[in-house]
């Protein structure tokens, strides 16, 4: 038997059927009438689920080359961006603008806490020359959002600097209208809440992004988002896209969309209820602090004397369902359940038993079914 395994991961998360078939369309010329219209259509609906009026870029790249344009783009070398850190994308993040030579300030938060909107608005008072903001919205590695993004939006506007969201993780799955907050560049990619595969980044840019951005030389050819504003406007990309996920994500945004952004992200919420119930109820305890907690990665320490590796082995291996562990030094601390895209009770039900049966298989003396009994009430008006 070889069925598909449930993948519970922080991405990549489950394409849907219709979005796989889309991927298989007969390939057509990215030069052509007919991508022209893909691009329209795809980038039309993006910016409906990004919710701006800001122009949204396509890059054939997984997240992190959305992260390498932003960073490349839109600083000059030596300018100060403040990073708030709270695990390791944050540290990445960081790490991107050092690479492209901004002087990078970085605000220490903790490893499960998200950055407030009180330390950022301390940390750009010390520093006037600070010119960006730049902050992870879901911290992936511990499950933490930061649920004051708007306000350090306000913190980033007031003090005329830029402020730029890696949404990797997260958009599509919690609020995130990008004009009303404030963001001038929000970075996501195709691979987590958006339910398609792998390989596309998103980013999108404001009027006031573009300014900073049309002072500088590029420092990257492949991700200079002047040359994509300017093939944008024959709705086309500077270099070949990988056409078949633009085929997928398509698909994807067009199914968002009949959807509801919304309500699509109302889903995740849901959901995410259910998994911090259930997992409450087993006696088992979370990795970030309560008012920080995300809805789209739910990391949860692993009880005594159980090794993730072992739980995460028997859950792939028996049930069949994928989850994540931790990295650097939470790697056997805490396991990662990826809530995101395709979310439905079928998910939580699955992955919250096949959690409960493996953990008691492993020794675990709390009480099997606890975990079902507390998320069936939660899910009752999926
Ligand atoms: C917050 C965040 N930033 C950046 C990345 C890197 O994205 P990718 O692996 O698609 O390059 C991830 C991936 O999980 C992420 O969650």
């Amino acid at each position: 038997m070889s069925l598909p395994q449930l993948l519970m991961l922080p991405g990549p998360s489950n394409v849907p059927a219709r979005v796989y078939a889309a991927m298989c369309k007969p390939m057509i010329n990215h030069r052509g009438a007919e991508f022209h219209d893909l691009f329209e259509r795809m980038t039309t609906n993006g910016k409906k689920i990004f919710k701006t009026e800001g122009d949204l870029i396509a890059l054939t790249a997984s997240g992190t080359g959305g992260v390498e344009c932003a960073a490349s783009n839109v600083l000059l070398p030596g300018e100060k961006v403040l990073v708030p850190v709270c695990g390791t994308f944050g540290e990445r993040l960081a790490s991107n603008f050092r690479t492209f030579g901004a002087n990078v300030v970085e605000l220490n938060v903790g490893m499960g806490r998200a950055p407030a909107a009180a330390q950022v608005e301390e940390a750009l008072r010390k520093d006037r020359e600070i010119k960006a903001v730049a902050v992870i919205y879901n911290e992936t590695s511990t499950g933490t959002t930061v649920r004051e993004l708007p306000a350090i939006g306000a913190a980033a506007k007031d003090h005329g600097a830029l402020f730029i969201v890696d949404a990797i993780s997260v958009l599509g799955g919690d609020d995130l209208p990008v004009d009303k907050w404030g963001i001038d560049v929000c970075i996501t990619a195709s691979q987590k809440c958006l339910a398609a595969p792998p390989g596309v980044a998103l980013v999108s840019v404001s009027k006031d992004a573009w300014k900073m951005i049309e002072r500088g030389k590029p420092r990257s050819e492949y991700f200079n988002l002047l040359s994509y504003r300017q093939f944008a406007e024959k709705k086309e990309t500077p270099f070949t896209p990988a056409v078949s996920l633009f085929f997928a994500l398509d698909e994807a945004f067009q199914m968002i969309l009949e959807y509801g952004v919304d309500a699509w992200i109302a889903r995740h919420k849901k959901a995410a209820a259910a998994y911090y119930a259930a997992f409450k109820g087993m006696g088992l305890t979370f990795f970030a602090d309560e008012g920080s907690r995300s809805n789209v990665v739910i990391a949860i320490n692993m009880p005594p004397k159980i090794s993730a590796k072992e739980m995460r082995d028997r859950l792939r291996k028996k049930y069949g369902v994928v989850v994540a562990g931790g990295f650097g030094s939470l790697k056997d601390s805490i396991f990662r359940v990826g809530n995101m895209g395709i979310v439905t009770p079928r998910e939580v039900i699955t992955t919250v038993s096949a959690t409960e049966a493996a953990l008691s298989e492993l020794g675990f003396t709390g009480v099997t079914g606890e975990g079902l009994r507390a998320a069936i009430p939660v899910l009752r008006d999926f």
